[in-house]
Formats: C-alpha cells, sequence, structure tokens
C-alpha cells in the first residue's frame, strides 16, 4: 500500500471515529439531563394544597386524554395514537411499580416532560414535550406531587409499535436537534402579565400548536403558527387573525363561551376539539381562558383569502340546496343561522370556509358529538349521513353550505368524501351498487 493511500485511510478513520464520538457525546449529554428539582419534606396540609394545584396543571394539559386507553382506569395508558409513521401507544404512568412509574423519582418525571427523555430512551413527540418543556420549576414540582398519588393499576403497555427504522429512538436525537427547542418559558417583559399568562398556557401546558400548527413531513412544527392543519381527518383551525378561516371576525366573548363551554352563538366545538374542552379547558379559571384569549390573538394572520364564490346558478350548488333544505335545514335553519349553542351556524362561522373541509366530511359521514360540560351539560348531536347520501350528494351539499350566505371556499370533491368513508370505514351508500 502506499504511504498517500495508509495516510488517507488513517485521516479518514480518524475523522470517522470523531465523528461518532460527537454524536455518542451528544446523544449521551441528552439522555442524562440535569433537573434542579429536589424532592421536599411537607406538612399534611401543605402537601393537600401542592397536589390541587398539580391536578389544575394535569387538567390544563391534558395528561389524562392522552394516557387513558378505553376501558381503562384513569392513566393506565393504552391509549392508540395514529401518527403517518405508525402507532404509538400511551404508557401506563400510574404508581404501579412495574407497568406505571412508581418508584420513579422527580428527576426522572422532568427528563420526561421538559427533555424528552423516558425509560426506554428518547420518547416520540407524540408526547408533546416540545410544549412541556415551557412548564415552570413549581408546575412541574406540583403536577409530580398530583400524578404520583394516582392509585396503581397493573397495565403493561408497549408504547413502541412503529416499523423499522422509526421504531430507534436514537433517531429522535435527530429530531430533537432540528426540532425541538428546550426550555422553560421566559416572560417577554415588553407585554402585560395577562399575555405573558396566556402565551405560557398557550406554548406550555395547553399544548394548542400541536394541532393548530402545521407539520412538515417530519412531523416537527412549520414556520407559520397557528394557520391551522388536518390531523386524523379533522381541520383543527386557523387561529389567527384571519378574517375568513380564522377568529378575526369573532369577539372575544363568542371565544370565551367557545373555550369554556364548548358552543357559542356559531360554533359547536367537535372531534379533538370537544374534547380538548371537555377534558382540559373547561376547567380552566375565567381569568386564564380570557389570557388564552389575549395571547392568541396577538399572533400574525395568515395571508389565506378566500377564491370567489360558486354562482347560486352552478348547477352543483343547486343541487346541494336541494338537499340542504330537505336533510340539514330542520336542524341548521334554512337561513344557515342554527340554533345558538345547540348547532352550528353556516353563515359567518369561520369553520366552515376552512380550506380543507375534513371536518366538515366527516361530520357529515360520520355524525358528530358535542361535548358536555358544566357550562353545556346538553351536549347535542349531529346524525351521520354515510348510509342516507353518496359520495357526489354529500360534496354537492358542503359546496352550498361553503358558497352561500356569504361564505366562499375552495371545492369539496366526491374523491375526497369517497376517500375519507375509505379511511374512516363509514359505512356506503344503501344504494351503492342498486341504482
Ligand atoms: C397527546 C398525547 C399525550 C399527552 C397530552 C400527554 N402524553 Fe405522556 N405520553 C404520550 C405518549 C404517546 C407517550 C409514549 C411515548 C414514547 O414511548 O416515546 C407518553 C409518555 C409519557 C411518560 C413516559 C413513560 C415512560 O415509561 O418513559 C410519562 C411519565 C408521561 N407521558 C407523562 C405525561 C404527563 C404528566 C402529561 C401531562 C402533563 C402527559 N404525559 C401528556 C402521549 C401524551
Ligand atoms: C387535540 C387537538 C386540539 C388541541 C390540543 C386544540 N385544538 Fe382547537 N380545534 C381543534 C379542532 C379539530 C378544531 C375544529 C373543531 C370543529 O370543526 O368543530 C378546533 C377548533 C378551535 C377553535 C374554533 C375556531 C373557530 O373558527 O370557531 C378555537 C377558538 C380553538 N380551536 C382554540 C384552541 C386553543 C386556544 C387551544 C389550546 C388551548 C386549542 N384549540 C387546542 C383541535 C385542537
Ligand atoms: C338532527 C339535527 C341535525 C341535522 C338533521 C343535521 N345536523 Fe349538522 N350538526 C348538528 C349538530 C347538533 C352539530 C354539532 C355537533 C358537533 O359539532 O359536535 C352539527 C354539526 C355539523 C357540522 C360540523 C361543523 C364543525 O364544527 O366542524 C357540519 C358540517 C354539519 N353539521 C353539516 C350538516 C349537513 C350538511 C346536514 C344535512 C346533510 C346536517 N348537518 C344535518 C345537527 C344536525
Amino acid at each position: 500500500m502506499s504511504n498517500g493511500l495508509k495516510k488517507a485511510l488513517i485521516g479518514g478513520g480518524i475523522a470517522v471515529v470523531a465523528v461518532i464520538s460527537i454524536i455518542t457525546g451528544y446523544v449521551e449529554l441528552k439522555l442524562h439531563p440535569s433537573s434542579p428539582l429536589k424532592e421536599e419534606t411537607l406538612s399534611e396540609t401543605e402537601l393537600q394544597a401542592k397536589i390541587e394545584r398539580g391536578h389544575y396543571i394535569a387538567r390544563a394539559s391534558d395528561c389524562k386524554a392522552c394516557h387513558t386507553g378505553r376501558d381503562q382506569a384513569p392513566y393506565a395508558g393504552g391509549f392508540t395514537l395514529h401518527t403517518p409513521f405508525g402507532d404509538i401507544v400511551t404508557s401506563n404512568i400510574t404508581s404501579d411499580p412495574e407497568t406505571g412509574i412508581g418508584g420513579w423519582t422527580i428527576k426522572q418525571f422532568d427528563a420526561v416532560l421538559r427533555h424528552g427523555v423516558g425509560k426506554y430512551g428518547f420518547l416520540y413527540p407524540a408526547m408533546p414535550y416540545n410544549a412541556y418543556t415551557k412548564l415552570t420549576d413549581e408546575d412541574v414540582s406540583d403536577l409530580w406531587a398530583y400524578i404520583r398519588q394516582i392509585p396503581a393499576v397493573r397495565h403493561k403497555v408497549q408504547s413502541n409499535q412503529l416499523p423499522f427504522p422509526y421504531n430507534q429512538r436514537i433517531l429522535l436525537a435527530g429530531w430533537n436537534y432540528l426540532f425541538f427547542t428546550e426550555g422553560t418559558f421566559r416572560p417577554d417583559l415588553r407585554k402585560d402579565a395577562e399575555w405573558n399568562r396566556g402565551a405560557y398556557l398557550v406554548e406550555g401546558p395547553e399544548h394548542c400548536a400541536t394541532c393548530h400548527t402545521a407539520k412538515n413531513s417530519l412531523g416537527g412544527n412549520v414556520r407559520e403558527a397557528f394557520g391551522g392543519t388536518t390531523l386524523q381527518n379533522w381541520h383543527a383551525s386557523d387561529l389567527t387573525p384571519n378574517k375568513y378561516i380564522g377568529l378575526g371576525n369573532l369577539s372575544d366573548d363568542q371565544l370565551f363561551s367557545y373555550l369554556k363551554t364548548g358552543t357559542n352563538d356559531l360554533s359547536v366545538a367537535s372531534g379533538p376539539m370537544g374534547e380538548a374542552v371537555e377534558e382540559s379547558l373547561q376547567y380552566l379559571t375565567d381569568s386564564d381562558i380570557r389570557a388564552i384569549i389575549t395571547y392568541i390573538r396577538s399572533v400574525p394572520a395568515t395571508l389565506y383569502q378566500p377564491p370567489a364564490a360558486l354562482p347560486a346558478s352552478d348547477p352543483v350548488i343547486q343541487h346541494g340546496k336541494t338537499i340542504f333544505e330537505t336533510q340539514c335545514s330542520a336542524c341548521h335553519v334554512s337561513n344557515g343561522t342554527g340554533v345558538p349553542n345547540i348547532i352550528p351556524a353556516f353563515a359567518r362561522n369561520p369553520i366552515i370556509n376552512a380550506q380543507d373541509p375534513a371536518s366538515l366530511i366527516q361530520s357529515v359521514l360520520i355524525g358528530a358529538m358535542g361535548p358536555q360540560t358544566a357550562g353545556n351539560p346538553t351536549g347535542a348531536g349531529m346524525p351521520r349521513f354515510d348510509w342516507n347520501m353518496p359520495d357526489g350528494d354529500i360534496a354537492a351539499v358542503l359546496n352550498y353550505i361553503r358558497n352561500s350566505w356569504g361564505n366562499a371556499a375552495p371545492p369539496v370533491t366526491p374523491q375526497a368524501v369517497a376517500a375519507m368513508r375509505r379511511d374512516l370505514k363509514a359505512r356506503s351508500w344503501i344504494y351503492q351498487g342498486k341504482q
């Protein structure tokens, strides 16, 4: 072997070893985050007050909704999250030492919540640690006091059911490097206390961006925050001041009522938003809800402008109008005003103009249930129409709704309805193939 080649090989070898060492060092460092939190010795009254505060944070963070599987005891895990990369099942976080997190220290708990490192190494961001990283020391410590006293339930869960290579947790070091900004919330001193409280709740415990900010192909947040996105066939709306599809034309009172009770005079929160209200937002104090509104009002508006509305003379719109009048107007009312706090309006309701009609198609295909909250105990239901209408009729009626009463939105195609029918495993139209 020539001397030159030998030198090149040795040089290359050293470079490879150096790169591997840097990566291993980085991974090792990230896998053992340091936590400033310590166990405290408290009187019984102090402890009870701390647990109570922790319960509030747990509700604000919606821990229970994700960590309770169907037919499971609260926090015993087993709820499946379907991601574009495969299924992730939530962990048992009751105090069972074997299948839960019994015997954990506050430092281990902090490593999960604010650094994304769990029992088996890096966690998948389906656990919203990229939002919880904003939690203050005090809130993490209170939350731990609450979580650790949840009664033990033996329930073995295998969280990671992803296919190769996504089942390799080590890859998440790369994801974190690209998309995870670690660090507790830092108040913006140019803004007042209410705005900062709202920013903390929205960006931290309430993790609103998990649903309302679009993701790139690797599941990281895109830059246009709160511009709305679609997950599991629901479209989480634009929360920016955009006047057509966002919150620009809604008053503070309308937003307050929606977040606190799940309804207002225009809308009923369905699907994942209904759950967020039912499990989390309804328990927040009035001042915390107002703080959320103050903050969300301050995010920059998306630039979306609606297309021109299809004219009433368009044959699809005329067909849609006939369906609306026979199948929908009894509840949604012929002038599209709905029934305040019970049945959504179609006029002046930004959700109806959404770029992506996923929530609307889904609601018509398989129905929807409004949340039941203390402020609105009789959550109303929308019947399913999958069995009753072919894809073309569902598309036509939605196009009518999306182009009437001042609305304008991109077309809903029969193909989109057909695709969602398959995806939701909805029923077929009863006359399918029999016409
Ligand atoms: C959007 C759903 C979701 C929410 C909300 C959520 N989690 Fe999780 N959590 C998960 C998933 C999924 C995992 C498993 C991730 C993995 O295996 O990488 C997980 C893992 C964990 C673990 C790690 C268990 C282990 O064995 O390493 C703990 C502890 C935990 N969550 C606590 C909480 C707490 C406390 C809250 C509320 C502050 C919370 N979670 C909210 C989805 C969620
Ligand atoms: C689990 C996912 C999820 C989370 C978390 C979530 N949302 Fe939503 N949100 C949705 C979906 C889906 C809709 C659309 C509901 C519908 O079509 O009825 C929605 C609708 C809304 C609307 C109605 C918009 C309109 O035009 O009337 C508001 C306001 C809202 N969300 C605010 C928030 C805020 C504030 C947070 C955090 C405190 C939040 N959401 C957290 C999924 C979510
Ligand atoms: C029996 C009364 C009733 C009938 C009939 C009815 N709806 Fe509804 N609809 C409701 C209620 C109640 C809701 C609110 C439930 C929810 O959003 O969780 C709703 C919600 C909706 C939504 C969801 C909006 C959102 O929040 O995303 C759409 C779209 C909709 N209806 C369209 C229709 C269409 C189209 C028809 C006719 C084919 C129809 N509805 C017939 C009662 C009805």
